[in-house]
């Protein structure tokens, strides 16, 4: 994609997207001028960024290929970005290569990407819709034709849940699990700053988008009842140690939680009823 050929749709280039900024951190190409002029000034102040977000990919990964060696086959990526490797469609199918793949996002591009790189791929999607209406997306068709609710799924949200209170945090991925079936996954992650300065700092910068500095007790708070998965609310670097060593240190890193429904598969409780 080139800033004198956009896409299609009507998508206005001139101001910076979450999505495409992400992308140029990721080193992608589905990215205007617009987005790298922001993301650049991001990474001047934190020039940790592009390291913090491919943590946060290999997280994902990690996360989603456990889930998959549990027995979970499909797999609804909310907030999803644009594709980058390893995405989680690959990830998941080493383990289970049946497995279903839906991705969630607001943004046209990442959807005219994630569509265009999955339009040949069984029990694969790409869906443009807002994550912070669970009926709707759990009602979409094309979300539908790869995702069946009655079983259990991994539900994603990476990444994204930092652009909401903790509060509305809480209460999304709490509805998202009520509609779940017994044993689903929730995988979340979350950018955090120790040092509030830059964080500050940071937001001032990135005017498109609030940031919610969320703490270890906010990302607990998003698994509500739910039983954690070792090692509970952590750094990413926690689950990618051990491929290739321990990554260093960043003054910010992604905060990550994988939580469990209890109950058994085939004996939807009442939280997986609709509505
Ligand atoms: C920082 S990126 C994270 C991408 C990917 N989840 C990851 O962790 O690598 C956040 C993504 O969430 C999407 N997003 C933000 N708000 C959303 C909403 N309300 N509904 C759906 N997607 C949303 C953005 O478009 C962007 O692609």
């Amino acid at each position: 994609m080139t800033d004198e050929n956009p896409p299609v749709g009507g998508i206005d280039v001139s101001r910076p997207s979450v999505a495409r900024v992400y992308d140029f951190w990721l080193g992608g190409e589905n990215n205007f001028a617009s987005d790298r002029d922001m993301g650049s000034r991001m990474a001047e102040l934190n020039p940790a960024l592009p390291q913090l977000v491919r943590q946060n990919r290999e997280f994902i990964c990690a996360a989603a290929a456990r889930a998959a060696a549990a027995g979970i086959g499909q797999f609804l990526d909310l907030g999803s970005g644009l594709p980058s490797h390893p995405a989680v469609h690959e990830a998941v199918r080493e383990v289970i290569p049946d497995a279903r793949v839906c991705y969630v996002d607001i943004d046209p591009v990442a959807v005219l990407h994630g569509e265009g790189l999955l339009a040949r791929g069984e029990g694969l999607a790409a869906v443009q819709a807002d994550l912070a209406d669970p009926e709707a997306v759990l009602a979409n068709p094309k979300v539908r034709t790869v995702i069946d609710m009655a079983q259990p799924t991994a539900l994603i949200l990476a990444a994204v849940v930092h652009f909401m209170p903790a509060n509305e945090a809480a209460a999304l991925c709490a509805e998202y699990m009520r509609r779940s079936a017994p044993r689903s996954w929730l995988i979340v992650s979350s950018g955090h700053y120790q040092d509030k300065e830059l964080a500050s700092r940071l937001q001032e910068t990135a005017t498109h988008t609030r940031f919610w500095n969320h703490s270890a007790a906010d990302l607990a708070s998003m698994l509500g009842g739910l039983e954690p998965v070792a090692p509970g609310v952590s750094e990413a670097r926690g689950w990618i140690a051990g491929t290739g060593g321990e990554p260093p240190a960043t003054p910010v890193y992604p905060l990550v939680a994988v939580a469990t429904k209890p109950g058994q598969a085939g004996q939807p409780g009442p939280s997986a009823e609709p509505g």
